[in-house]
């Protein structure tokens, strides 16, 4: 017989509204939990008080001898480490787990072994604590981070989704109201950091160690091209430019190392051609549009050059640019706190499933409005 998940979802959400309609009277706690990669993290966030703690374990040791992400491992050490980090930011925060309102969770893209690990503690927890349980898009958590700052953004607003998976262009009309405007049709920019980073013999993740040795890097030795901006359109493809990285590496190499300086001038190449190419491309989207509001966010949003460049190109435009601080640009359960809680004071909620969903496209994802079953808008 065919299971009944979302109408047991649905009687289990009857059951709480109750509840979470009381909570809702006054503030609401809710516990954020971030496992889709290689980063365990947990927060606290209240929709009074703001960001109450937050803590975050990074994997990077336990998979550097790796050279990327082993998801076993991962899935492994996220299991160690969730439970305390949970403890930590409710201590930080002086509260109970009684005082937890709702929980969250990273429920996708991402990892399956990884993202079963949070959405089973989640869930576990929720039914112990009788408070509803959320899955969370992982990108939506990354574009909503900016909210956490001082001064967020007022919708509409582009966005340039740039992690180590994805590398998107997206309108922002509200929470859940996302219209994807360009993408990339092959690597992600991240992607592309890590894969030069192990041409140039540098250790995961690439991103801020490129950016690093690009540091010593002298701006007129090469030149790299900036892929598929003398066309219209606002998809993005790097892996050319990776290609052109490679070959270069190849041409400059002596039995089969690269002098100091010239790593560093082509880790400078590298950087300035993907810096350009993601500024062009957000200037086009913010002239289509006729949007004044620029986010950009994910892991590779925390790059320096990159948050000058747009910075640059925002001001020139009249045009206003909206960061989160560089510790909540990489993964973090801050993002995923916030991004819940918008949805669970909606009265979203899972039903009795766990969601684990490697792939789901952000556009999938339900409105405010809609009435919600298992992270998915009801038909
Ligand atoms: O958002 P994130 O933490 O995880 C994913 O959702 O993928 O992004 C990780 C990616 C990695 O590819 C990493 O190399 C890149 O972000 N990254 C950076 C920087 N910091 C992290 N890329 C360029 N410059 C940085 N400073
Ligand atoms: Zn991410």
């Amino acid at each position: 017989m065919e299971p009944e998940g979302p109408r047991d979802g649905f009687l289990l959400n009857s059951r709480l509204d109750f509840s979470v309609q009381l909570k809702s009277l006054h503030s609401m706690l809710v516990l954020g939990i971030e496992t889709s990669c290689d980063e365990t993290g947990v927060a606290l966030y209240d929709d009074q008080q703001g960001l109450l703690a937050h803590a975050l374990y990074s994997q990077i040791d336990v998979h550097a001898d790796y050279g990327g992400v082993v998801p076993e491992l991962a899935s492994r050490d996220h299991v160690r480490k969730l439970l305390p980090l949970c403890d930590e930011v409710l201590a930080e925060a002086g509260r109970q787990r009684s005082d937890i309102d709702g929980i969250a969770y990273t429920a996708g893209p991402g990892l399956i072994g990884a993202l079963m690990v949070g959405g089973a503690t989640a869930h576990a927890m929720g039914l112990a604590l009788n408070v509803p349980v959320l899955g969370v898009h992982h990108m939506e958590g990354h574009l909503l981070a900016p909210m956490l700052e001082p001064e967020p953004p007022a919708f509409p607003f582009v966005a340039l989704l740039v992690s180590g998976g994805h590398t998107q262009l997206v309108l922002v009309k509200g929470i859940g109201e996302y219209t994807l405007l360009g993408d990339s049709v092959d690597d992600a920019a991240g992607e592309a950091f890590d894969k030069t980073a192990k041409m140039l013999d540098l250790d995961y993740p690439g991103g801020p160690r490129i950016a690093a040795l690009a540091e010593k890097g002298r701006p007129d030795r090469f030149r790299f091209p900036r892929p598929m901006t003398d066309r219209p359109g606002l998809d993005f493809s790097f892996s050319g430019l990776k290609t052109f990285t490679l070959n270069t590496v190849t041409a400059h190499s002596d039995a089969d190392t690269l002098d100091e300086q010239t790593r560093a001038d082509i880790a400078l190449a590298f950087e300035s051609a993907v810096v350009d190419t993601l500024s062009i491309k957000c200037r086009r989207a913010l002239e289509e549009t006729g949007c004044p509001n620029l986010v950009i966010a994910g892991g590779v949003s925390a790059n320096r050059r990159l948050r000058a460049s747009l910075e640059a190109m925002t001001r020139k435009r009249n045009a206003r640019l909206f960061l989160a601080r560089p510790e909540f640009c990489t993964d973090n359960g801050a993002m995923i706190a916030y991004a819940g809680c918008q949805r669970l004071k909606a009265g979203q909620r899972d039903g009795d499933r766990i969601l684990a969903m490697p792939r789901w496209p952000l556009a999938d994802l339900p409105s405010m409005e809609a009435v919600c079953v298992d992270g998915l808008a009801e038909t």
